[in-house]
């Protein structure tokens, strides 16, 4: 497995890959991996033949009172993990590689970025969107794989990759759980046991949600006040949002007649949270 600092010669690999007719996967990451993480590069390593997996805890996404700073790390075991699971190139450039002075460029999708998490982290998309087209333009993938937990940040890329006409396939990627429920997430680390268990209400209220609704329930606020009083019964909790909206436009749905999706964002002590379920 190569590891990769400098962004020159990531794309020199990738030219050479493409001009000998390889299919690359990439796989971009903050690092601190998970099973779902894994689970995207066991995607990536399915449906093309040269797996490129990236780790760059990204400072642009990031808000000022943010945890870029305490952001888990672990390179080594990271680097562990990718071996295993078939990586062929793991590219981890430097902050300085990635924005060196004078960087001055942004890519930004309008409006979906203004919903859900857009609302309460302002500008956190316009970082995901400017490093993901850099690390495209690096990595040069024919596919990109992505997590649905993140529900919004993959319609986001999707729609810069539409927009811009970037000659890559974006997969979406079912959410990895651990066997309680809780979705994976490397900020998960941040729970204590106790807050460990109040953050299960997120799952327990998508599965509210979807009982209500095999019940004949469509009234939209109705759900939603449901979940939100079964999250806000479980200790440590604050809710950011608990969404039901249009699975596309990411725009608020009242009745539910077609898919929509019901979008969770909690705080539980230090750990902001999400999670998502397609009704
Ligand atoms: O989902 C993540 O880990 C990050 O947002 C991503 C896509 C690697 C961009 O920094």
């Amino acid at each position: 497995m190569e590891i990769i600092k400098k962004i020159e010669l990531m794309q020199e690999l990738s030219d050479k890959w493409r001009r000998d007719g390889h299919i690359i996967s990439c796989v971009p990451t903050m690092g601190f991996l998970h099973q779902g993480h894994v689970e995207l590069l066991r995607v990536g390593r399915d449906k093309g033949d040269r797996l490129i997996m990236t780790i760059f805890v990204n400072p642009t996404q990031f808000g000022p009172h943010e945890d870029y700073e305490r952001y888990p790390r672990d390179t080594e075991g990271d680097l562990d993990k990718a071996r295993s699971a078939g990586v062929d190139a793991v590219f981890m450039p430097t902050v300085e590689e990635m924005y060196p002075d004078g960087f001055q460029s942004a890519v930004t999708v309008n409006t979906i970025t203004q919903y859900l998490c857009g609302k309460s982290r302002p500008g956190h998309f316009a970082g995901v969107t400017i490093v993901v087209a850099k690390l495209f333009n690096i990595t040069k993938p024919h596919l990109a794989i992505f997590g649905e937990k993140d529900y919004q940040q993959l319609a986001v890329i999707r729609q810069m990759v539409r927009d811009l006409n970037m000659d890559i396939d974006i997969i979406g990627v079912p959410t990895v759980r651990e066997q309680d429920g809780l979705a994976m997430s490397s900020r998960n680390k941040y729970l204590s046991p106790e807050e460990r268990l109040s953050a299960l209400s997120l799952k327990k209220g998508l599965d509210l949600a979807k009982a209500m609704i095999k019940d004949g329930e469509k009234d939209s606020a109705t759900i939603k006040t449901a979940v939100r009083e079964l999250i806000l019964a479980h200790p440590f909790t604050e809710i950011d949002y608990v969404t039901i909206c249009d699975p596309e436009k990411l725009t608020d749905i009242e009745h539910l007649d077609g898919p929509s999706l019901l979008a969770l964002a909690v705080k539980v002590g230090k750990a902001r949270l999400i999670d998502n379920i397609i009704l």
